[in-house]
């Protein structure tokens, strides 16, 4: 058989067809067969396997979102910090986990909402410092003193923390190093919280108006990304940006594209999807978040107060022109949509 193959490569049956080769055809026919009948055992018996696993796992937990990472990954931990002792906690479980967003897409003010939960340390953007974010190593090492309880934070609440985290934003190496990061989630049960913002434009505009500040310091002198009074939100909004309604259409799809691609590149973590208008009209969608982490439910509050309010029209500088270069666009609805 060895030999036929050899000589169906050599002579090249397609151009010369002979009696020879046609009973080469048939040889290899059979052995396609044959690897074809094998390759399907293969996968009914996979199959078999891992839905027997899918029914002890929904009969075990009542939430539904089932990902590949859940059957195979532990999600519970027990971590031995080295800089402390966590008690009587040691015997709670742990979960790890990691909010992937962009910038103004309310993760802030998400973040504060999670954090005055008793059990959930959430230790804020620590990949904005650009030297643990520079290669996969550093990034892996971070990752480790955070799920280890070992990384300190205003956030941190050591002992009893039941969920352990924080927020990273896709531009601090998240997406650049994708491949290893999935790889670190995956093996460490690491679940995933998306957090993005329908409406683009206002974020578009939050994001003008927040490098603005960084130079302007509208605040007494000081740049502030997030405030917790009506009057420096008042101050604040003050500002109303011009955007590039040129670039517009262009610039929002750019952004629309990099959610796509994050959400395709971590599609194989355990993960949730959250919308920041959809937590500001309902509170209880905070619930899910808190269910997902497996943790007490309890009720989530935060001090800080929204900058950007009331109808585009008043927060953009050039707004008729913005206005005409959506119409008629498949971002018309960012344009005609009243608050958030
Ligand atoms: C990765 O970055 C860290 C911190 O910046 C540095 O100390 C280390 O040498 C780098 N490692 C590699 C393999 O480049
Ligand atoms: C939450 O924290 C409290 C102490 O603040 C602790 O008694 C409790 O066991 C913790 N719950 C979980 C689920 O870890
Ligand atoms: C800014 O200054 C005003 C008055 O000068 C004061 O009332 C306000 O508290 C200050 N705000 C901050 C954030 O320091
Ligand atoms: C607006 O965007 C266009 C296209 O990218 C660019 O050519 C132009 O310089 C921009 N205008 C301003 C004021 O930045
Ligand atoms: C609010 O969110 C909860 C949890 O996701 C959902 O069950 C409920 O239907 C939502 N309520 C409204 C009014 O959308």
């Amino acid at each position: 058989m060895v030999e036929a193959v050899y000589h169906l490569c050599k002579d090249s049956p397609i151009i010369k067809p002979s009696k020879k080769t046609s009973l080469l055809f048939r040889i290899t026919f059979l052995v396609f067969a044959m690897v074809c009948g094998l390759y399907m055992l293969f996968v009914c018996v996979q199959q078999m396997r891992s839905s027997r696993i899918i029914d002890k796992d929904m009969m075990e937990g009542p939430f539904p979102r089932i990902s590949l990472t859940e059957l195979t990954v532990p999600l519970v931990h027990y971590p031995t910090p080295k800089t402390f002792n966590r008690c009587e906690c040691a015997k709670n479980p742990v979960r790890f986990f990691a909010i992937l967003s962009m910038q103004r897409s309310g993760s802030g003010w998400f973040e504060t909402l999670l954090n005055s939960h008793t059990n959930l340390s959430s230790n804020g953007e620590i990949f904005s410092q650009r030297e643990r974010r520079q290669n996969l190593s550093s990034i892996l090492q971070t990752l480790d003193r955070v799920y280890n309880l070992d990384w300190f934070s205003s956030a941190s609440k050591n002992e009893c923390s039941a969920a352990v985290g924080f927020k990273w934003m896709f531009n601090q190496g998240l997406i650049e190093h994708h491949e290893g990061i999935v790889e670190y989630m995956n093996r460490r049960g690491v679940s995933v919280i998306f957090l993005f913002r329908r409406n683009l434009l206002r974020r578009m505009v939050s994001v003008h108006a927040n490098s603005y500040d960084r130079y302007a310091k509208l605040l007494n002198g000081t740049h502030k990304s997030h405030v917790h009074s009506e009057e420096e939100a008042s101050k604040l909004s003050s500002y109303k940006p011009v955007i590039n309604s040129t670039s517009l259409v262009s610039d929002l799809k750019a952004v629309e594209d990099s959610v796509a691609r994050a959400l395709s590149y971590f599609s194989s973590t355990r993960h949730i999807v959250l919308y920041y208008e959809d937590l500001v009209r309902n509170k209880t969608k905070l619930q899910d978040v808190l269910e997902f982490l497996k943790l007490p439910r309890r009720e989530l509050t935060s001090h800080q107060v929204k900058i950007h309010k009331g109808p585009l029209s008043d927060l953009i500088s050039n707004w008729d022109e913005v206005h005409r270069s959506l119409d008629g666009t498949r971002y018309e609805s960012f344009i005609n949509n009243r608050d958030y």
